[in-house]
C-alpha cells in the first residue's frame, strides 16, 4: 500500500492518497489500494468512522490523465467504472466518511470527495470539475453529484466553464461545511469523527442509508422507510442505553457499538 497511508487514530480510519509527484492523480494503482484501505477499515470493528486526505499540497488532482490519454472507448469505459464503482462504495457504505480536503480536488478529486458524507477544506483548497476544458466530461459521477449537492444551475456553471473555484466559494455554495487553516484541517476532522462516534453506531449507519434513500424516494416512500429503520432501531441495545440513559439522567451515555 504504497501510494495510500492508513492510520487508525482511535475509532477512526484516516486514510490519505500520497502520490505526490502526480498530486495524488487517480491511477488504477491508487484506485485499487484505496479500495484496500477501506476493506480495512470496514473490517475492523472497532473502526466507526473514516478520513480522506491527501499529502502535501493537494486532496486529489483528477484521474490520471497519463494513464487515460491513450486509451480507446472501450477500455476506457472500463476504467471509468473502476472510479465510479469507488465513489458509489464510499457513498454506500455504512461507515460515515469525511473528506478532509487539503489543496486541489479537482476532476475525479472533486467527484471522489461529493461520493464523501462530509466535506471540510483547508483555506487554500480548490475545487472544479475541469473535464470539458481537456474535451471530455466527468466520469465518475460530478455530472449527477455535484447538481443534488450545489442545486442544478450553479453546477452547470462551474462544469460548462470548468472553472476551479476557492474554499471560500465553495462554501458559499455549500459545496463544503466548513473551512479552516491548513494545520488545523486533521483536527477538525477528526473532531467531527468523535462528536459522530460518541453516539449510536447502529444509529448513525440507519442514519446514513435514510438520508441516501432520500434521494431517490418520494417524500411519501422515503418517511415509510424512514420509520421501518427507526421501528427496527427499537430492538437494538443501543435505543433501550440511549432512551434509559435519557431518562435515568446520565452524564455520557455509553453506548454498545
Ligand atoms: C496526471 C497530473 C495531473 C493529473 C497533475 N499532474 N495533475 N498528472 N494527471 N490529473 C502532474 C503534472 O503533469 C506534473 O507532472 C505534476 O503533477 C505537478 O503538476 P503541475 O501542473 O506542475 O503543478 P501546478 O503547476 O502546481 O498545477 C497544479 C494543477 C495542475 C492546477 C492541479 O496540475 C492541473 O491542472 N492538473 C490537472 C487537473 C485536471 O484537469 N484534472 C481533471 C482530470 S480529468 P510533471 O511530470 O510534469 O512534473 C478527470 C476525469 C475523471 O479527473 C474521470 C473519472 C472516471
Amino acid at each position: 500500500m504504497d501510494n495510500v497511508i492508513f492510520e487508525k487514530k482511535q475509532h477512526t480510519a484516516l486514510i490519505t492518497i500520497n502520490k505526490p509527484h502526480t498530486l495524488n492523480a487517480l491511477c488504477e494503482s491508487l484506485i485499487s489500494q484505496i479500495n484496500t484501505a477501506l476493506d480495512t477499515a470496514e473490517n475492523d470493528p472497532e473502526i466507526y468512522t473514516v478520513i480522506i486526505t491527501g499529502s502535501g499540497k493537494t486532496f486529489i488532482a483528477g484521474a490520471d490523465i497519463k494513464e487515460m490519454y491513450r486509451k480507446n472507448e472501450t477500455e476506457i469505459a472500463v476504467w471509468a467504472a473502476l472510479g465510479s464503482d469507488l465513489n458509489m462504495r464510499l457513498e454506500n457504505m455504512d461507515l460515515p466518511v469525511i473528506a478532509a480536503i487539503n489543496g486541489y480536488a479537482l476532476g475525479g478529486g472533486l467527484e471522489l470527495a461529493l461520493a464523501c458524507d462530509i466535506r471540510i477544506a483547508s483555506e487554500n483548497a480548490r475545487m472544479g470539475l475541469p473535464e470539458t476544458s481537456l474535451g471530455v466530461i466527468c466520469g465518475a459521477g460530478g455530472t449527477q453529484r455535484l447538481p443534488r449537492t450545489v442545486g442544478e444551475s450553479i453546477a452547470k456553471e462551474m462544469i460548462f466553464t470548468a472553472e476551479i473555484i476557492d474554499a471560500q466559494k465553495a462554501l458559499n455554495i455549500r459545496l463544503i461545511n466548513k473551512i479552516t487553516s491548513k494545520e488545523n484541517l486533521l483536527n477538525e476532522a477528526i473532531s467531527l469523527c468523535r462528536a459522530i462516534e460518541k453516539n449510536g453506531q447502529i444509529a448513525v449507519k440507519s442514519a446514513k442509508e435514510a438520508v441516501n434513500i432520500s434521494r431517490n424516494s418520494s417524500i411519501q416512500g422515503g418517511c415509510l422507510i424512514e420509520r421501518k429503520i427507526f421501528s427496527k432501531l427499537f430492538s437494538t441495545d443501543d435505543q433501550k442505553i440511549g432512551m434509559g440513559g435519557f431518562l435515568a439522567k446520565e452524564k455520557n451515555i455509553k453506548f454498545k457499538n
